[in-house]
This record gives structure tokens, C-alpha cells and sequence, in this order.
């Protein structure tokens, strides 16, 4: 006699446990395979005596029927738990923010924040001002005076509002800042500044790097110092640096500030025109004047200041002998600077 209740009931618990398609196949082929119980009792129906044939085919068949139901049921199962599984794992959290960066800096971009992290190490803060400046923020209260030729139609970029033009350098932040804030100053503007000028090393938007600091003590050895350490620092090696008397109307006194060649270190190259030092930046004491028009007491206060081309640190910094380089979006450039 077969007890097919009870082969049921064995399935049934069998199948209670099982947790993968593997186990479930192998249990499958165990009773619906070739040589599976229930193939087996399908063959034993022509064993059985005539007039209980009938009645074991019907069990068997139902016993067939109601694995292939339980089986069928179980697959949905197991795949629903499998498939959940499966977007757990691979699941993408579309709301993560990207990198900060997709694809590569530009140079000037990198040479920029390279000179902010410097300073900023060095306590001071960042300030900006607009593009389209104020012909009396850019000049008038730098102590340009009206006939100084940098105010001449050929170095300046004028717009058609009457008082207004592109600036010329960073300096009209000093005035902004000063204007805006009490003394302890100590600020650096970095931003695109915009000359009539073109030729392999000048362009007519180009950027600088401005620093000031106001404050009852500074002097001119601040200054030295501030702007010995931050070259260092930016070209990462102990090259020599040596203050050349200059002049600028916003500064007195003023120099301009030369680095050892880091090109051919001191040898004598094309980059240097042979001889052995290179321009990077003008500094001076404030000009009494300008802190003045500003309202603040030269009584109290006095400052430094200091400007820097980033297109020119940036050449130095990659060895790159031609500035137009840096706007001509040519990826085989481009791609130099990951
Ligand atoms: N503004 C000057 C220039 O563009 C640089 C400078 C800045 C000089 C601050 C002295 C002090 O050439």
C-alpha cells in the first residue's frame, strides 16, 4: 500500500525549508525527475490488479498534480525573496551627490587654489569684487591720477555705462575691502583681471592674486617675510627672492619681486632671458593716501600690499611657454593636469 497523504505531507515540510533554487531543483528532480518517486509509482500502475488500477492511477496523478502546484508556488517564493535580495545589493542611491569633480581641473584652477590654500594657512581670508568695476575704485582712489597713462583707451578695456570699465588688476578690492571693513585686515582677492594686451605671454583677460594687510604694526618686513614664504611654499623649494625697488601710485615704498629662475636655476635660459631671475609679483606699504581715502587713520593703522599674475606662476610652476595654452580648451593639454 502507498500512503500518499503521507508522501505529501513529506514534500510539504521538505519544502517548508527550503531557501534557494538549487535546493529546490534538487528536491524537484528527487520526486517530478526521470526516476523521481513520482515517476516511479507512475510506472508501478501497470503492476497494480485490474480493479485497483484505476483508483491508484487517479492518487498518483493527483500526487503529481499537487507537487507541481506546490513546487510552482514554492519558485514564485523563492524568486520574489531572490530578486529582493538581488535590488538590495545592486540597489543605487540616486540622491548620493557626485564627486566633486567630473573630469580634470584646469591648470589655472589648480595654480588658483594652490596660492589660496597657501595664504589661507597663513590667516588670511578671501575677498571678491566684480569684474566690471567702478573707474574710481580701479584708479581715482588707488591714487591713479587722471593723466597716469594706465588709464590710457590703449591698456584699458572701457564699457559703454559712463564711470565703469573692465578692471585692470585686483588692487580695486583693497579699496572695497577697506571700505567695507575695520582694520586687522588681512585679505587676499584672487580674480580674472582684463587688459589690451596680446602676445605670447600676456592676455586680455588674465588673472591675479591680490593681498592686503592693515594693521597697527605691519611693515616691510612683514611683508618680505609674507611673500618669501608664501614662494616657497608655491614652488616647494628654497630658491632665492630679491625685492626691487619700483614704483606704483598706490604704494610707497614699492618693489617688485624677483624669483632665482626656477626654470634653469640661475643658469641663464630663454624663460629667464638669461639672467637668472624672474618677475612674479608688485608689492608696497600701502600709500598713506589710499588708506586715507578710505577713512582709515594713518595716525593708527598702516599696511602692505602685494599683487600676483596666476597665469605667470602657473607657466613657471608647469613649465609651459606660451599662455595661450590655457584658453584654448585643447584636451591633449588639458589632460596633463589630473
Ligand atoms: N596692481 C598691481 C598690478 O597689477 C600689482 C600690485 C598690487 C602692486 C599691490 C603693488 C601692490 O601691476
Amino acid at each position: 500500500m502507498v500512503d500518499f497523504e503521507k508522501i505529501k505531507e513529506e514534500l510539504r515540510s521538505l519544502l517548508s525549508s527550503v531557501k534557494t533554487s538549487k535546493e529546490l531543483q534538487e528536491i524537484r528532480s528527487k520526486y517530478l525527475g526521470s526516476k523521481g518517486v513520482i515517476k516511479e509509482l507512475l510506472k508501478k500502475i501497470k503492476e497494480i490488479p485490474q480493479e485497483e488500477r484505476r483508483e491508484f492511477g487517479k492518487k498518483v496523478n493527483q500526487l503529481k498534480e499537487f507537487a507541481e502546484q506546490l513546487f510552482k508556488e514554492k519558485e514564485e517564493e523563492i524568486k520574489k525573496v531572490e530578486l529582493e535580495e538581488k535590488l538590495k545589493k545592486e540597489w543605487i542611491d540616486l540622491t548620493v551627490p557626485p564627486p566633486k569633480v567630473l573630469g580634470s581641473l584646469h591648470p589655472i584652477t589648480i595654480t588658483l587654489e594652490r596660492i589660496v590654500e597657501i595664504f589661507k594657512s597663513m590667516g588670511f581670508e578671501v575677498e571678491e569684487g566684480p569684474e566690471i568695476e567702478l573707474e574710481e575704485y580701479n584708479f581715482d582712489m588707488l591714487n591713479i591720477p587722471k593723466e597716469h597713462p594706465a588709464r590710457d583707451m590703449q591698456d584699458t578695456f572701457y564699457v559703454n555705462k559712463p564711470g565703469y570699465l573692465l578692471r585692470t588688476h585686483t588692487s580695486p578690492v583693497q579699496i572695497r575691502t577697506m571700505l567695507k571693513k575695520k582694520p586687522p585686515i588681512q585679505i587676499i582677492a584672487p580674480g580674472k583681471v582684463y587688459r589690451r594686451d596680446d602676445d605670447p605671454t600676456h592676455s586680455p583677460m588674465f588673472h591675479q592674486v591680490e593681498g592686503l594687510v592693515v594693521n597697527e604694526y605691519a611693515n616691510f618686513r612683514h611683508m618680505k617675510y609674507v611673500i618669501e614664504e608664501f614662494l616657497r611654499k608655491f614652488f616647494e623649494t628654497d630658491m632665492p627672492v630679491r625685492f626691487r625697488t619700483s614704483y606704483f601710485p598706490f604704494t610707497e615704498p614699492s618693489a617688485e619681486v624677483d624669483i632665482g629662475c626656477v626654470i634653469c636655476k640661475q643658469e641663464g635660459c630663454r624663460v629667464c632671458k638669461h639672467t637668472g631671475w624672474l618677475e612674479v609679483m608688485g608689492c608696497g606699504m600701502v600709500h598713506p593716501q589710499v588708506l586715507e581715502n578710505c577713512g582709515i587713520d594713518t595716525e593708527f593703522y598702516q599696511g602692505f600690499a602685494f599683487g600676483m599674475g596666476v597665469e605667470r606662476l602657473a607657466m613657471l610652476l608647469f613649465g609651459i611657454d606660451n599662455i595661450k595654452l590655457f584658453y584654448e580648451n585643447d584636451l591633449r593639454f588639458l589632460k596633463q593636469f589630473f
